[in-house]
């Protein structure tokens, strides 16, 4: 087996572990795969890996990364928890993202009592918060590793340290970094779909909206070299991959800190003529950087896909600006326009809070205007939680929450309308679609995507998955619409 051009089997375990990267993670996968065989020997069966991934694609993303490692390493992953190693890639975006991990570790204790050698580990955003890891080291002690979102790259080696170094010892294996300013490349990534991958561009965030906590967890910017890019971009598509995403929490802003500066729109120039490649969709684009030279990659592209998710956050601007944004309510409607005039049929979707520190009524009307006046095909829609360390956390007019969730439901009850009333004006149309899967619930039917994003469900043989094929939009059903095949 060859791994980023370095020969598996030929690694010598008797030599000390390699200092370079990804070479040293290498080395430790195969002390790992050792150490396995013997385990699996001795139970007379498979041993099981349950990677639970939180929060937004770059956690998803990043949970590939060490499904990847624990692959090369001879688990068996498995959807349920009952396994011998389980990991939680954890989000802490919201309050809400961080009960959920500390409700499913309490349930793991009775797990860990049955199964004494099952290894847990906890990783991601939330790990990056020193309260969370004091809590942690207090109240769960049946964790095993802690690592953060700088350093997934080490987890052979953090497992290794663990189940080699103390095997039976009590003790917790932290590895916590503050900050990071190294890339890693050449890492295995095992994928969900066979035909589709999301692609990092870029890590960290350097805009520090005042409600957020992902600069903080994720460190600074940092842009991977166009070079890497595309070679990972060929690689995938030679091994099926038709359509990919690239994921940055700000992609307008890439390749601004290389050595060679690049723009993202260059960037989509270059994706653009991988041979082999059929769609592109980026996220997540904030409106501040978003360039005229974008626009027109994305109107002349044959690739890119006619979606866009462009977070709004608020219609107010008084509040936009509360929140760092660095935009109007008139800049984004100014670039909303745009896109539209030279991407006619492009589907939006959109991100906004709810009840951010010092909402008025009026502010909030001001959002529900805007989503009129814009009509989203989709829109994500949170309630502002409080997250310690921000600047909003510590503004004393706080919304109280019964006023957030009758302006919540509101909001919701609009988006819905819209997003209703725009499927239902696409009902009759027939439109490409990309076969991604076998349909969950009912196997006759297939689901796939069109450029815009839409779900469709519809009748079809199994061997279509992977394909491209026209299919007549029948009937919208609110998140997904039923489509039949055309030929
Ligand atoms: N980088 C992306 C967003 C990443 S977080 C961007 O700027 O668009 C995804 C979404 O979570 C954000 O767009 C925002 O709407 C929401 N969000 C972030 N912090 C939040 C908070 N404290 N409370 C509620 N929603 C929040
Ligand atoms: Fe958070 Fe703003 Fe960065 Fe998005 S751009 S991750 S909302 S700080
Ligand atoms: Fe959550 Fe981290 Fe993404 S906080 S939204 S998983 S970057």
């Amino acid at each position: 087996m060859l791994y980023a051009g370095m020969d598996f089997d030929a690694i010598d375990l008797t030599n000390e572990p390699p200092a370079r990267e990804p070479q040293r993670q290498y080395y430790f996968m195969k002390q790992l795969r050792e150490w396995l065989e013997i385990k699996k020997e001795k139970l007379h069966r498979p041993l099981y890996a349950n990677v639970t991934t939180f929060g937004c694609q770059m956690n998803a993303r990043d949970s590939e990364k060490i499904t990847g490692i624990l692959k090369i390493i001879g688990y068996e992953m498995t959807e349920a928890e009952e396994a011998d190693l389980v990991l939680y890639n954890t989000c802490t975006v919201r309050e809400n993202a961080n009960l959920k991990v500390y409700g499913r570790l309490g349930q793991l204790k009775k797990q860990k009592e049955k199964n004494p050698e099952m290894v847990i580990a906890v990783c991601g955003c939330m790990m990056q918060e020193k309260t969370v890891v004091e809590k942690i080291k207090k109240s769960y002690r049946n964790v095993d590793i802690i690592f953060g979102t700088h350093n997934i790259f080490k987890f052979a080696e953090l497992l290794s340290m663990k189940v080699l170094d103390e095997p039976g010892k009590k003790k917790m294996v932290i590895d916590l970094w503050e900050d990071t300013t190294q890339i890693v490349e050449e890492l295995p990534a095992e994928r969900k779909y066979p035909f589709k991958s999301g692609v990092n561009i870029m890590f960290g965030c350097n805009n520090f909206c005042s409600y957020c906590i992902v600069p903080y967890v994720r460190g600074r910017e940092r842009s991977r070299k166009p070079e890497d890019i595309l070679a990972e971009i060929t690689c995938l598509v030679k091994d099926g991959v038709k359509e990919v995403m690239l994921l940055g929490q700000n992609v307008n802003s890439y390749g601004k800190n290389l050595e060679q500066p690049i723009t993202f729109a260059e960037l989509l120039r270059r994706v653009e003529k991988v041979e082999g490649l059929k769609r592109i969709r980026f996220m997540t684009s904030h409106p501040k950087d978003l360039s005229d030279d974008l626009i027109e990659v994305m109107r002349s592209s044959e690739k890119i896909c006619k979606q866009l998710h462009l977070p709004l956050q608020s219609g107010s601007t008084r509040l936009l600006e509360k929140m760092n944004r660095h935009y109007t309510k008139e800049d984004y409607l100014l670039l909303v326009e745009k896109i539209r005039k030279a991407v006619p049929d492009i589907t939006l979707s959109t991100d906004i809070i709810v009840g951010f520190p010092g909402e008025t009524e009026e502010d909030f009307k001001e959002t529900l205007a805007v989503v009129e006046r814009v009509r989203y095909d989709s829109a994500f829609t949170f309630l502002y939680s409080r997250r310690t360390g921000t600047p909003a956390a510590a503004l004393s007019d706080q919304v109280p929450d019964d006023v957030c969730k009758e302006r919540f439901d509101r909001l919701l009850a609009l988006v819905q309308k819209i997003s209703a009333e725009k499927n239902e004006a696409l009902v009759g149309k027939t439109v490409e679609v990309f076969v991604e899967e076998e349909n969950k619930q009912d196997p006759a039917l297939l689901t796939g995507r069109t450029s815009g994003n839409h779900l469709v469900h519809f009748p079809g043989e199994k061997a279509l998955i992977g394909e491209f094929i026209q299919v007549r939009l029948e009937e919208g059903k609110g998140f997904y619409f039923l489509g039949s095949r055309q030929v």
